[in-house]
């Protein structure tokens, strides 16, 4: 795994070989973005089957349940890591009520390799069906991390960048820094640097003044969960972004995959909140910025709702409109 903590400065990796490293890994961010965090907690049940497989099949099946619950507690709002344990689960279940511990971990291995190779391959779909939206030649701003980073491979919001430059598109980028975590500044902007894709960065509150001036063409942004009727949780920020694109008749594009749709909340009242610890706001490059004992509120993300979204770019296509009817037929 790729610390993406210590990004963009310094490229360390981590072999890890105990579940508990992976959540705790998930939970501090070394590794994050939905479908990643997804992806990650996949590995980490394989890793607890491995630890487990010379157990009897009871202790094994227990062992497997107290993991999952581990890799559930790391981060709360994206709904992909609930969306891999679940498969993996259920993948451990279907291998069949005969199978031996060794071989149900053997196939539990195999299942996360499996959602992390469709993960890049749904990215590369959910690109060619949203590059379509974007013009021959524009500026598309973005906020926080949707790429390669936060995914298997290729991105969400930036797999859609990517498609529309592949496609012979010209497209130039605003990357806002994404305060106080900062993937905007230390993840997109080094992504986009590597894939020669032009980008620009910008602090957070630069993105209306840039609107105003007529210098942002559209807005694409990732999801950490989308509720049945297309209200959708992002990046802090993410919102006060919708409410500017639609003063300023900008199209606001949210690009995730089928993975992030919860289909089981009816609106984005439901979706739980992350609050993260103060520190992230009142220091800043390991320096403190603030005065000591300031009370600090740290939400992780804010919801957009389904009014504001221009369309919601998916591997299966492109939903408008009534979310509720078009996200539902992609079920
Ligand atoms: O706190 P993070 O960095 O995990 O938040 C990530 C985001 O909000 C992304 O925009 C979202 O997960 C989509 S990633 C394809």
């Amino acid at each position: 795994m790729l610390d993406q903590r210590l990004l963009p400065t310094e490229e360390t990796w981590y072999a890890f070989t105990d579940y508990r490293e992976i959540a705790e890994a998930i939970r501090s961010m070394v590794v994050r973005g939905a479908p990643a965090i997804g992806v990650a907690a996949a590995f980490g049940v394989a890793l607890a089957a491995k630890e487990l497989a010379l157990e009897p099949k009871a202790h094994f099946e227990t062992g497997l349940t107290v993991a999952c619950a581990e890799l559930a507690a790391t981060r709360p709002t994206a709904v992909n890591l609930f969306w891999a344990l679940k498969r993996m689960q259920r993948h451990a279940v279907a291998v069949g009520t005969n199978a031996s511990p060794t071989e149900i971990t053997a196939r539990l291995l195999e299942e996360a390799q499996a959602i992390a190779t469709e993960d890049e391959a749904l990215n590369m779909a959910m690109g060619r069906h949203g590059q379509t939206l974007l013009p021959e030649k524009g500026t598309v701003l973005t906020h926080c991390n949707a790429g390669a980073l936060a995914t298997a491979g290729y991105g969400t919001a930036l797999g859609v960048i990517r498609a529309a430059v592949a496609a012979g598109k010209n497209i130039a980028v605003v990357a806002d820094e994404t305060r106080p975590f900062l993937q905007g500044a230390r993840l997109t902007a080094w992504e986009l640097q590597r894939d020669n894709i032009p980008v620009t960065l910008i602090c957070d509150n630069m993105a209306g003044y840039m609107l105003q001036q007529g210098r942002i063409d559209a807005i694409i942004v990732g999801a950490d969960r989308v509720a049945a009727n297309g209200d959708a949780a992002n990046k802090i920020g993410t919102y006060s972004l919708a409410v500017l694109a639609k003063a300023h008749n900008v199209p606001f594009y949210i690009a995730a995959p089928i993975s992030t749709i919860d289909y089981s909340i009816p609106d984005g009242s439901k979706i739980p909140i992350e609050e993260r610890d103060p520190t992230e706001v009142t220091h800043c490059g390991g320096r403190r910025i603030a005065p000591l004992g300031v009370d600090v509120y740290n939400p992780s993300f804010d919801v957009t709702p389904a009014a504001l979204i221009t369309a919601i770019i998916t591997e299966c296509g492109v939903a408008h409109g009534d979310y509720g009817r078009s996200l539902g037929a992609f079920r």
